[in-house]
C-alpha cells in the first residue's frame, strides 16, 4: 500500500514587481538583490486572496479529476485568508466540493513538506483514498515594504498536488523535524503575542542562512538513507528556493551537479509554502522529470522547521 502523485497545478498572480521597481521604493539596486540572492523579479497579488491562488492551483492539479471527488485538502500557508474558516475550508467551498476532511498546517516556508506528510499518513490509513495538498501564500501582505533586508525576497503564488491512495510506492520516504528554540530568527507575530499590529516578517537573514544550508544538506542525507538512495540516484532536487546561494551550497554539498537542481526563484522569489509545489509543478510542465525518476524535495523555514521528502513520479 502506498501513495502516489498523480497530477499537479500551480498558480501565479500576473503582476511582476522587478528589482528595478524595488529600486524605487527602498535603498537598493537590482545588482544588490541578484548577487546575493538570485532572484530578479516576483508576483505580487492584486486582490487574489491566498485561497483563490490555492484553487486556481487545485483546479489545474485536478484537470482529469472531478472536484467533488476529493476526500481531504490539506493547505501549507502562514498567510491564510482568515483564522478561520481555514483556507482549506475556503478552498472546498470554492471547488464546489462537500465531502472532503479540510484543514491548514502551519510550518512556514516547510508548510508543504509537513502537510504532504499529513496526507500521505492519513492515506495510508485507508480510510481515505485521495488527498489535495496544496502550498499557497500571500506574503506582500505581511512584508514591511519598507525594508529592505525582507521586502526584495519574497513573492505570492501557490502549487498544488493531487495524490491517491495506490498499490505502487510513489512517496518513498520522509524526513522531517523542528528547533523551536531559533523561533525569534524568523518570525511574524500574530493577534496572541503582546505585540502590536501591523505585523512583519522578522528575519536575522545572515544567522538564517548558515543554519538553512547546514540542515537543508543533513535533512536531504537521512532521507536519502532511509529511502536507501545514494544523491546520483535523485533525477531532481527541488529545493526550496529562498536564496540561489544557499540552493547552491546545499547542492555541492550533496554532490549533486547544478544540471540536476531546478531553480524559479529568479522569477518568483521565495513564495515559503508554495515554492516547492510549484517548482514541482514547473518541472513537470518543462519535462524535467518522466515516469519512474525520482525526486529529492527539501524545505526549510521558520520555526526552524525542515523537511525533506524522496517521490518517484
Ligand atoms: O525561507 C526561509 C528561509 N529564509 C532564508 O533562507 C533567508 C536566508 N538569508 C538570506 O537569504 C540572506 O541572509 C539575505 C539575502 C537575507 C541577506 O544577505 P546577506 O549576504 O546575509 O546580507 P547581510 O544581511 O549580511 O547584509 C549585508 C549588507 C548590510 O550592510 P552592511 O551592514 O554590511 O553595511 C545590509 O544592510 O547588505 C545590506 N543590505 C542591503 N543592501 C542593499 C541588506 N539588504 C539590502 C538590500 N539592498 N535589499
Amino acid at each position: 500500500m502506498g501513495v502516489r502523485l498523480v497530477s499537479t497545478g500551480s498558480c501565479l498572480p500576473d503582476k511582476v514587481l522587478s528589482n528595478f521597481d524595488l529600486e524605487k521604493m527602498v535603498d537598493t539596486s537590482d545588482h544588490w538583490i541578484t548577487t546575493r540572492t538570485g532572484i530578479r523579479e516576483r508576483r505580487i497579488s492584486q486582490g487574489e486572496t491566498t485561497s483563490d491562488m490555492a484553487t486556481e492551483a487545485a483546479f489545474k492539479a485536478l484537470s482529469s479529476t472531478s472536484p467533488e471527488e476529493v476526500e481531504l485538502i490539506v493547505v501549507a500557508t502562514a498567510t491564510p485568508d482568515a483564522f478561520f474558516p481555514s483556507t482549506a475550508c475556503k478552498v472546498q467551498s470554492k471547488l464546489g466540493n462537500k465531502r472532503a476532511v479540510a484543514f491548514d498546517v502551519s510550518a512556514a516556508c516547510t508548510g508543504f513538506i509537513y502537510a504532504l506528510y499529513v496526507a500521505d499518513s492519513i492515506l495510508r490509513s485507508k480510510d481515505i483514498k485521495n488527498a489535495l495538498v496544496i502550498g499557497a501564500e500571500r506574503f506582500s501582505k505581511i512584508v514591511n515594504w519598507e525594508d529592505r533586508s525582507t521586502c526584495i525576497l519574497f513573492g505570492d503564488g501557490a502549487g498544488a498536488v493531487y495524490l491517491e491512495a495506490s498499490e505502487d510506492e510513489g512517496i518513498l520516504a520522509f524526513d522531517l523535524g523542528a528547533d523551536g528554540s531559533y523561533g525569534e530568527l524568523l518570525s511574524v507575530p500574530s493577534v496572541g503575542s503582546n505585540e502590536d499590529f501591523p505585523f512583519f516578517v522578522k528575519m536575522k537573514g545572515n544567522e538564517v542562512f548558515k543554519i538553512a544550508v547546514r540542515t537543508m544538506v543533513e535533512s536531504a542525507k537521512r532521507v536519502l538513507e532511509k529511502a536507501s538512495l545514494k544523491a546520483e540516484d535523485i533525477s531532481l532536487l527541488i529545493p526550496h528556493q529562498a536564496n540561489l546561494r544557499i540552493i547552491n551550497a546545499v547542492a555541492q554539498r550533496l554532490n549533486i551537479p547544478q544540471e540536476k537542481v531546478f531553480v524559479n526563484l529568479d522569477k518568483y522569489g521565495n513564495t515559503s509554502a508554495a515554492s516547492i509545489p510549484i517548482a514541482l509543478d514547473e518541472a513537470l510542465r518543462q519535462g524535467k522529470l518522466k515516469k519512474g525518476d525520482l525526486v529529492l524535495l527539501v524545505a526549510f523555514g521558520g520555526g526552524f522547521t525542515w523537511g525533506s521528502c524522496v517521490i518517484k513520479v
